[in-house]
């Protein structure tokens, strides 16, 4: 099966460290790929010279790479979308301005997928604010009238915080001395951003609950909180930050790999494993309904993701993620003000 995959912001660093790996079968494997790749009209020269790059490197399993500024070409007949173009925030510019300026190209880009992609695209949002430009998106996509009189679910709009799901994974692996692959169900709640929930009370090391792990390694189970609380969680939640601050520009190689990892689960499944997406809410856990927000899911063989339901919070985790929640509401009723939902 041939896939077609669009990608905006196709001439930026993310999508540098990406394209690449999406050629080479990082999510598809052996089945070919077309890639489309979508840009502002003042970045398409620059995503000839990645159309070079991309000829020179003689995938066996890309089929065609095309570069446009036209959203419907990008996202014709496409099965997914990565949308990681997004307005940057520049000086002087408020939450308001980043939403005004990110509302504009979610709402653009989520009428042409709506359109024009498959109606069972699988949408993934990078670009910040995530969560809420993908509700944008969503909203715009499900609203088009399309020629095949079908209508693209919001389910299928999803936003990336698997990067903040491995990061947790990986710091906890350090801690603990342990393989990354011996670490399951480690969750992150809510918004991208740093009233995100990184939650490892559920993980599980080689069979055994990570507080007892951590509980060991941290010599008592009073310490064990503490690190939790005082270095893993604002660690995680922050460290968006500290790479902008230490590299002088925002994550782009371990963004690209996250994205990358989410297509990968959400089209072939998680075999019964939970990672961590930003979908719809159906009302689950409190979140109200519609809006976009981080849950541990699995995903079946068969490409249709869940949120685990029934796991027991306590107060400390529903009063932090209440708190990220109220956030990404509140970014949907300033999306709303503006008129983009
Ligand atoms: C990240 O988590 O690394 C990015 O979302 C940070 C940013 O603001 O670009």
């Amino acid at each position: 099966m041939t896939r077609t995959i669009a990608v905006t912001g196709a001439a930026g660093s993310i999508a540098y460290s990406l394209l690449f790996r999406l050629a080479a079968g990082a999510v598809y494997g052996a089945e070919p790929v077309r890639l489309r790749l979508l840009e502002v009209p003042q970045a398409v020269d620059r995503l000839e010279g990645v159309l070079m790059e991309l000829a020179d490197c003689a995938y066996p399993t890309l089929l065609e790479a095309t570069a446009t500024d036209d959203p419907d070409e990008a996202f014709a007949e496409a099965d997914a979308a990565l949308l990681i173009g997004a307005a940057p925030r520049t000086q002087g510019m408020d939450r308001a301005d980043l939403l005004r300026a990110n509302g504009e190209v979610f709402r653009a880009h989520g009428a042409a997928l709506g359109r024009s992609a498959k109606a069972d695209v699988r949408v993934v949002v990078v670009g910040n604010p995530a969560n809420t430009n993908a509700l944008i998106a969503a909203h715009h996509a499900s609203h088009q009238q399309r020629a095949d009189g079908q209508r693209i679910d919001p389910s299928r709009f999803t936003a990336l915080t698997r990067l903040d799901h491995n990061r947790a994974l990986g710091m906890l692996a350090q801690k603990v001395q342990a393989p990354v692959e011996s670490i399951e169900r480690v969750a992150i709640w809510g918004n991208h951003s740093n009233t995100q929930v990184p939650d490892l009370a559920d993980a599980l090391i080689d069979g055994r609950p990570a507080p007892a792990v951590l509980s060991e390694v941290c010599g008592g189970a009073a310490n064990a909180r503490a690190w939790v609380r005082d270095e893993f969680i604002p660690q995680v939640a922050n460290r968006g930050a500290a790479i902008i601050s230490a590299r002088g520009a925002s994550s782009a190689a371990s963004a690209a790999s996250a994205a990358l990892d989410h297509l990968r689960d959400w089209t072939f499944g998680t075999n019964g494993a939970r990672v961590s997406m930003a979908v719809r809410s159906g009302g689950e856990y409190g979140v109200p309904e519609g809006l976009v927000s981080s849950f541990p899911c699995t995903v079946d063989a068969d490409g249709a993701h869940r949120i685990v339901d029934g796991l027991d919070l306590d107060d400390d985790r529903r009063a932090r993620i209440g708190a990220s929640v109220a956030e990404l509401a509140a970014e949907r009723d300033e999306a709303a003000a503006l008129g983009f939902v």
